[in-house]
């Protein structure tokens, strides 16, 4: 039940017991400029809690919560605990907790952010427990191959090396580059790999630490060719860019609203389409599951025990401000700030880009260095000279994640950091 509805049916039922004294002040709702306003950007940055001085670059680990967010999750939380011995488990009333009930109406919602339908959804925590959810819950056998990237978060990877481990399956991790020369040749990479025991592949639609934008719906028609179940890990995408796991044709797709979506963390979306859900047992059962009801459909798949509803409450505040600023003009503002960023690291000299500049394969995410600088340092570096927080990835990198809330003048500066550091070290 969303904060509305929770509120509203606490009232009805008479629940508050003095209604003045603690029953919630529905806050003023947020006036938002136009977004053709010039200073919209600058309004829209000034939402978030970040301190002015400091500038935030790691969305692609966890987003910034705006504070319509952030509050929606407080008071609902505040609510929670001020009405707490009203709950009566009927279920009739308002629920206090999540992990139990379908969430229809949310359900529905997120859905549509994907282009899917609300029981094919379920909600569960992160990324790594969708994918889990599909790495342990398709019929394998013992020889059966499962193909992914070199290149994959251990969330991802760790389900089926799990599996591998425990019940003999074999999995491919094919190496696309570092990064891919273009989306044909990952293509070619998974076409050559398959073989009659080719079950299933999973790769992401961004990878993690190089930000490169798989050819996606190409692997899928691949893999729909060869009958082979296709899972998209999609925790760097939700947010980013449309998501349409329609047009994409996969099997399953996992993602983490708590990082470009900018949802609250510990909430997690895994789909997987209506004629797959068969195909995918439960991992942690609770009392539905065996429920195999079409209307249900996912819902088997996300009762995880007793959960913070509130953080569901603040998903579905992301999305509406998600939707209020638009998926387009966040998608389109994503590319103008990392196409400043790459286009200009290619001029400082000893710039290194180790994310795609193929513009079919790149995004929001610009992993890059300094020849002769470790990724420590300049991480480091960018937080000593300017309060910028980037994330060191390896010895050599950091992966700078630019978002709605940074500003061209925040890339110029980091090249300004990135030409000084190339001259001087
Ligand atoms: C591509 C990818 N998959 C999965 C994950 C795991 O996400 P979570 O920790 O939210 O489960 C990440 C996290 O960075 C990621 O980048």
């Amino acid at each position: 039940m969303l904060r509305r509805d929770f509120l509203r049916s606490v009232a009805a039922l008479g629940l508050w017991p003095l209604a003045n004294d603690i029953a919630p002040s529905p806050r003023a709702a947020l006036k938002w400029p136009e977004t053709s306003d010039p200073h919209f950007w600058r309004w829209l940055r000034a939402q978030f809690d970040i301190p002015k001085g400091e500038t935030y670059f790691n969305t692609g680990t966890l987003g910034a919560m705006p504070r319509p967010v952030l509050e929606a999750v407080a008071d609902h939380m505040r609510e929670i605990e001020k009405t707490i011995a009203h709950y009566d488990y009927r279920p009739e009333h308002p629920e206090y907790f999540a992990g139990y009930r379908k969430q229809d109406e949310l359900r529905a919602k997120v859905a549509s952010v994907i282009n899917a339908t609300a029981p094919e959804v379920a909600l569960v925590q992160n990324a790594t427990m969708g994918s889990n959810f599909i790495g342990n819950g398709l019929e394998l056998q013992p020889g059966d191959e499962v193909l992914m990237t070199d290149q994959e978060h251990v969330g991802n990877r760790g389900p089926w090396e799990l599996r591998e481990k425990r019940q003999g399956i074999v999995l491919k991790k094919l190496p696309i580059g570092t990064p891919p020369p273009d989306p044909d040749a990952v293509v070619k990479i998974f076409a050559e790999a398959i073989t009659p025991r080719t079950r299933a592949i999973d790769v992401p639609h961004i990878t993690s630490k190089l930000g490169i934008v798989m050819p996606a719906q190409q692997i899928c028609d691949l893999a729909r060719s060869h009958n082979i179940f296709c899972v998209i890990d999609g925790a760097q995408a939700i947010g980013q860019r449309r998501v349409d796991v329609k047009a994409m044709g996969c099997d399953a797709y996992v993602t983490s609203p708590h990082k470009w979506l900018l949802a609250p963390p510990g909430n997690g979306l895994l789909y997987v389409r209506s004629d797959r859900l068969k195909d995918v047992w439960a991992t942690l059962a609770s009392a539905s599951w065996n429920d195999y009801e079409p209307a249900d459909g996912a819902y088997r798949l996300m009762q995880y025990g007793t959960g913070n509803l509130s953080l569901l409450v603040g998903l579905d505040a992301a999305i509406d401000f998600y939707r209020k600023i638009g998926p387009d003009r966040v998608h389109d503002r994503v590319m103008e700030l990392s196409n400043r960023l790459r286009s200009g690291l290619q001029k400082v000299p000893r710039a290194h880009i180790d994310s795609p500049t193929h513009p079919a394969m790149t995004c929001g995410i610009v992993t890059w260095g300094i020849d002769g600088v470790t990724g420590a340092k300049l991480m480091d570096e960018l937080w000593n000279r300017r309060k910028f927080r980037a994330r060191a990835v390896d010895d050599r990198a950091v992966r700078q994640s630019c978002h709605i809330y940074n500003s061209p003048e925040e890339i110029d500066a980091t090249l300004e950091i990135a030409s000084a550091l190339a001259r001087t070290t």
